[in-house]
């Protein structure tokens, strides 16, 4: 009967609809939880203090200044890691410079090296004939300079040095060149002042070990 079957057909669409209803709210619980809240709690042990980046931060510009302050600088930094670290250096140098950006990625949300690196942007301005700062937020494995600096090589600087916050100490191979390095950390998954998991903790403002159960 037409009218039974419409009634019928009526109440498994509300079946159905409260049932979409009920699991859509489950994802959108499960990605709050994963996309909102704190971070503390998610952080097992602050290895490097804001204040103590803070310092050391300077102490880099200090250096930069001197090796830099008669020739004239520009920055290019390894977005998005190196993001927070660049805004804090920068406006420690006192002297003109100039920044270009590229943006790499190869961990595609694991903690360990997925894959090649890869320019997912170019480089934001010439730098042929520039004095290059090549700036990066951590030295792990080092596949990530290597493949950076042979890029920027090939635009023909007229000097290229680097310069990274953190470096995993006897990971890289030693041909893997770093000027200046802020701290050395032990093998850690670590997140914070611009490091990341998936996208997040960046904004943490320690650099801290991540909980292993959260990865
Ligand atoms: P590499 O190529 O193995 O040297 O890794 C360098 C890049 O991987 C860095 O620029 C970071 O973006 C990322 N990375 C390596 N270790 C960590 C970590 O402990 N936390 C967050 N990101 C990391
Ligand atoms: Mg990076």
């Amino acid at each position: 009967m037409p009218r039974a079957q419409t009634e019928t057909g009526t109440k498994s669409a509300a079946w159905s609809d409260r049932r979409d209803t009920a699991s859509a709210a489950a994802t959108v619980s499960r990605t709050r939880d994963r996309y909102n809240g704190p971070m503390d709690d998610e952080i097992e042990r602050i290895l490097i203090t804001r204040d103590q980046i803070q310092v050391r931060v300077r102490e880099l510009a200090g250096e930069i200044v001197g090796i830099y302050g008669h020739t004239g600088l520009t920055i290019v930094a390894i977005l998005h890691g190196a993001l927070i670290f660049l805004a804090d250096l920068m406006r420690e140098i006192p002297f003109k410079m100039q920044i270009a950006l590229m943006t790499v990625s190869s961990y595609r949300g694991a903690t360990t090296q997925s894959g090649e690196p890869v320019l997912t942007s170019e480089l934001s301005r010439g730098i042929e004939g520039q004095h290059v700062l090549l700036v990066d937020d951590i030295l792990d494995t080092g596949n990530t300079l290597r493949f950076v600096q042979q890029e920027i090589e090939r635009c023909n600087p007229a000097s290229l040095r680097t310069c990274v916050l953190l470096r995993k100490t006897g990971k890289a191979p030693p041909e893997i060149k770093t000027d200046l390095v802020g701290f050395d950390i032990e093998d850690r998954f670590v997140v914070g002042y611009g490091l990341d998991y998936n996208n997040l903790y960046r904004n943490y403002p320690h650099i801290g070990v991540l909980r292993a159960e959260l990865y």
